[in-house]
């Protein structure tokens, strides 16, 4: 099984470069703060979660780069590398989430000499992945029980192993449903203009055996029409507090195609994924990425030279078209404000004894 990233025992960050998958598998060592952040900006490594550990290692790797004697030096300079990463992509708040709780753990241990703070950061570091892994796997026990035996579900994206420390998000419950012997089959979107659909989603659902049709993103309203889809699961990249959803580019045209044909539409995220600062998803910050992901593929142009291209990379589905939020602490239905909210108070899963606990005493569907 690949690992999308972790932390070596040499004090390097080693991530499987996204970019060449399904092709080649090949892994990048990254070694400061610098490198971390050309991953996460060309899309080395992508997925909210996944950037989120990015964010967490990066600041891991800086903290060990920091040339300072006092408390207040070191974290001075934490704070200005932690702005070089979160400047990279700004729509998926975990990566922000990642930084913060970095940089809240050096607080915490400030009367402690920096070497020492230094060595509690990297275990933050890997604290941070292991909780996102078992966070997933909560999020897959939760969410398994939505798929009825012999579904289809259309997935967008890659909200998989790739896009997160492990396991995934959307495809976690997919795992799940299949591990507990339910059958089912995925449609694969291939998710224009980075393909994460084609290329990623398509390539971790062939490794674990399960049936997976790719399709191209305008086909979905032709395969609901002839009761092809099921349902769709989706993953998201922010979370408003009244439940509207940052997603990939295209998750709002399914959310509003799956309403029209009374299919159900779930997203499923961890809650490093919610921002209680926004009231509604409207000020989730939209990233616009280079035309030329338009434009051409791989190299190779597939528009004529100098026509114009636009390429936002994420689209906000309003509250009203899903049906439900898998979380890693529960599935939330409407109204979502309250339901969130009341969930976000509950302790951080620290070991996977306390996860199963947590998993048994909140409520399942
Ligand atoms: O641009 P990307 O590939 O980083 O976008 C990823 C997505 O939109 C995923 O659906 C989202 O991050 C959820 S991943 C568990």
């Amino acid at each position: 099984m690949f690992q999308t990233i972790e932390w070596t025992p040499e004090g390097a960050v080693r991530l499987l470069d996204q970019r060449r998958l399904p092709a080649e598998e090949v892994y990048v060592e990254c070694r400061d703060v610098a490198a971390v952040a050309h991953a996460i900006r060309t899309m080395q490594i992508r997925g909210a979660p996944a950037i989120g550990v990015a964010g967490a290692m990066g600041l891991a790797l800086a903290a060990q780069t920091i040339r300072a004697t006092c408390f207040e030096a070191f974290y001075a300079e934490l704070l200005r590398q932690g702005e070089v990463l979160h400047r990279t992509r700004p729509t998926a708040v975990n990566l922000a989430w990642g930084i913060e709780r970095m940089q809240r753990c050096a607080a915490a241990h400030k009367a402690l000499p920096v070497a020492e703070i230094v060595q509690a950061l990297i275990r933050e570091a890997q604290q941070i992945r292991e909780e996102d892994i078992l966070g997933n796997r909560a999020i897959g026990a939760y969410g398994r029980g939505l798929i009825p035996d012999g579904a289809t579900v259309l997935t967008h994206c890659n909200a998989g192993a790739l896009a997160t420390a492990g396991y995934g998000t959307a495809l976690g419950v997919i795992r799940a449903a299949h591990a507990a012997g339910t059958r089912l089959s995925v449609w694969a979107g291939e998710t224009r203009p980075f393909l994460q659909g084609a290329r990623l989603t398509a390539w971790e659902l062939q490794q674990d055996g399960i049936a997976v049709t790719l399709i191209t993103d305008n086909m979905t309203g032709h395969l609901m029409q002839r009761g092809q889809i099921d349902l769709v699961i989706v993953g998201a990249d922010r979370i408003a507090r009244n439940g509207d959803v940052a997603n990939k580019i295209g998750t709002y045209t399914l959310a509003v195609l799956a309403q029209a044909h009374g299919l159900p539409f779930y997203v499923a995220a961890p809650l490093s994924t919610l921002d209680l600062s926004l009231g509604d998803g409207m000020a989730i910050p939209i990233e616009e990425r280079d035309p030329e992901e338009v434009t051409s593929w791989a190299g190779v142009r597939t528009a004529p030279v100098g026509v114009r291209a636009h390429n936002p990379v994420f689209d906000m589905t309003p509250h009203r078209y899903i049906t439900a939020i898998i979380t890693d602490r529960g599935v939330v239905r409407p109204p979502y404000d309250t339901g969130l909210a009341a969930l976000a108070g509950q302790s951080v899963v620290t070991s996977t004894a306390s996860l199963r606990d947590s998993v048994k005493s909140t409520h399942t569907p």
